[in-house]
């Protein structure tokens, strides 16, 4: 049960009825209210909760809403969140934009110009480019098998006989601007996965994955997960590879360079508020895997839940 400090009213943990008031055992509401409870699973370092529609059965297993595990034959193979040996740490913030729109900045191939002068380009002197141009059909994957989790990959990684199916853009020489950087990042990827989980294989090392979860509190706002992950099959390992997060890559990764997508997603919240960016936007070709995505989603999503209704505001017909 849990008891609400301020009056005492004590609920159910399962069921969400009101057990007990603490200072009036025998009130009549006892028994006869109730707040809502959500499906939790504890798993892979992590607490999950089920914020489908409470009628919504029966509950989908949590692997159908993680990305599916990669193989460790895969030639750029990078830590799943589900591998048995994996250490999972990350931070929780909020972000100020429908969650529809941290989403597609997640994986978005046009965006990553904003990264070019993060200090972890420069302090690893990694070849970020300013783009990619998709350069075949086979640039965008879609997983959509009827028991499986539903996403939409970007292919950056060469096929195994070596051809490309994305370009990376280096330079625009109208502007003058070229990306800075030398070495290239084997194997980065990046895949989208509903109901919002974001997966970067080889990010910001070969080795390490990079994780985001966007879960909307309302249309305007929404919790912003970041977790990296990496294999730890030792007790040294794990504290080395925690030292490493707690003084260097908390800070790097989440603060300095997921610092940019964060203050790009709250920017374009006034254009799409009221849906009316949707209508006006302009997208060019590097924009495929975008409108793939939202294809996707009109078919495989859950539904379409109702803002909560704000608190002391009733709410509009
Ligand atoms: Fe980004």
């Amino acid at each position: 049960m849990v008891t609400c400090w301020y009056h005492g009213y004590t609920y159910g943990l399962n069921d969400g009825e009101l057990k007990t008031i603490l200072a009036a055992p025998e009130d009549p509401l006892i028994g006869n209210a109730s707040i809502k409870t959500y499906p939790v699973v504890e798993k892979y370092s992590i607490i999950w909760v089920f914020v489908g529609d409470a009628d919504y059965a029966p509950i989908p297993p949590l692997e159908s809403d993680l990305p599916p595990q990669e193989s460790k034959d895969y030639a750029y193979y990078s830590p799943n969140l589900t591998d048995d040996d994996a250490i999972v740490l990350g931070i929780r913030r909020k972000g100020e934009s429908n969650w529809r729109l941290a989403v597609e900045n997640g994986f978005d191939p046009g965006h990553v110009l904003i990264h070019w002068k993060s200090p972890l380009v420069y302090a690893h002197d990694l070849a970020v480019p300013l783009g990619f141009k998709p350069t075949s059909d086979e640039a965008v994957k879609a997983f959509e098998d009827a028991d499986g989790p539903k996403g939409m990959m970007n292919m950056y990684p060469p096929d195994a006989d070596g051809h490309s199916n994305y370009e990376p853009i280096f330079e625009n020489a109208m502007l003058g601007v070229r990306a800075s950087g030398g070495t290239p990042t084997l194997g980065i990827r990046t895949s989208m996965w509903l109901p919002g989980v974001l997966k970067v294989e080889n990010f910001p090392f070969p080795g390490i994955t990079a994780h985001e979860m966007y879960v909307p509190i309302d249309d305007k706002s929404y919790e912003y997960w970041e977790l990296l992950v990496k294999t730890a099959p030792t007790e040294a390992e794990r504290e080395r590879f925690t030292d490493q997060y707690e003084n260097y890559l908390r800070d790097a990764v989440f603060h300095d360079f997921n610092d940019d997508d964060l203050w790009a997603r709250d920017s374009m919240q006034p254009f799409y508020e009221h849906d009316v960016g949707f209508a006006e936007e302009k997208l060019c070709a590097m924009d495929a895997v975008i409108v793939a995505w939202r294809k996707l989603v009109a078919r495989h999503a859950r539904g379409i839940q109702t803002p909560p209704m704000e608190l002391g505001i009733k709410r509009r017909r």
